[in-house]
């Protein structure tokens, strides 16, 4: 049996996750607050969604605030906490009439209340999209997932409802916040850097890594379309040999 061209492989990734990082930098470079820088990223999220729409990408995870990003002056976090409440007001209309489900990551329950609320309402007006999740990671870190699954799972041993052997990769990832969505096939860092920066851990194993020197605020869909035409060309092994190879 020969061995399948490369045109059998998928030609789009079921699942992208992209740090939306560099907003500062954008804003540094253009002399203007970050604030601005924020608000442009907003603009590129919108358009990335419905680029990803049109190309068939089944879930689309963007790390919008991170377990760190509390460090930030409160001025700051409170601008991107208003940009969440804009972006769900101006959007829910769009995103249930494209049928774009939203969800959330992360803890969301230490966030503002206005965006919890706001949360709620986009994840209820969207809840019937079938061509796209968008889900945010807010509040999220991978290690606190983390550590959140192992003292679920120590709890779930000790009132005996699971043995310890029964705990496998699989029953472990359905103890994450991310138990709904396949791993991710491609993460993409735009703005130069190459770290995760506390991003799906578990979840990112044999995921590829797309970084470009392009700030998030001047991400397109042609900037996409670079990430996806990089994924296409890679060869996925998870630790086999290569499909080219496996005749020889
Ligand atoms: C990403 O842009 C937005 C968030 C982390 C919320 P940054 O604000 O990190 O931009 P840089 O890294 O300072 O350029
Ligand atoms: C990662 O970006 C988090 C988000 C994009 C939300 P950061 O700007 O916070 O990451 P570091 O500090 O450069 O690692
Ligand atoms: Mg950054």
């Amino acid at each position: 049996m020969s061995a399948p061209s490369k045109t059998e492989r998928p030609a789009v990734a079921q699942h992208v996750a992209i740090i939306m990082d560099g907003n500062g930098r954008w804003a540094r470079r253009q002399g203007l607050p970050r604030a601005e820088g924020h608000r442009r990223g907003v603009l590129a999220l919108k358009d990335i969604v419905k680029a990803a729409k049109v190309r068939q990408i089944k879930y689309l995870t963007v790390y919008a605030f991170s377990t760190e990003n509390w460090r930030r002056p409160q001025a700051e976090v409170d601008v991107l906490m208003d940009l969440l409440v804009e972006f769900i007001n101006s959007e829910v209309s769009e995103l249930k009439s494209e049928g774009v489900r939203l969800d959330a990551i992360g803890h969301i329950e230490e966030l503002p209340a206005r965006c919890q609320e706001k949360l709620a309402e986009g994840m209820a007006a969207t809840r019937m999209g079938r061509n796209l999740v968008l889900t945010l990671a807010l509040n999220y870190g991978a290690r606190r997932e983390i550590v959140d699954a192992a003292r679920a799972l120590a709890d779930a041993v000790r009132s005996g409802q699971i043995e310890t052997q029964e705990i496998t990769d699989a029953v472990f990832s359905a103890h994450l916040s991310t138990k709904d969505l396949p791993d991710p096939d491609l993460i993409i860092r735009p703005s130069g850097e190459w770290r995760l920066s506390n991003f799906l851990l578990w979840q990112a194993a044999y995921a590829e890594m797309y970084s470009t020197e392009v700030l998030w605020p001047d991400f397109d869909e042609k900037e996409l379309d670079l990430a996806l035409d990089a994924f296409a060309q890679r060869d996925r092994r998870y630790g086999a040999i290569s499909r080219t190879d496996q005749t020889s």
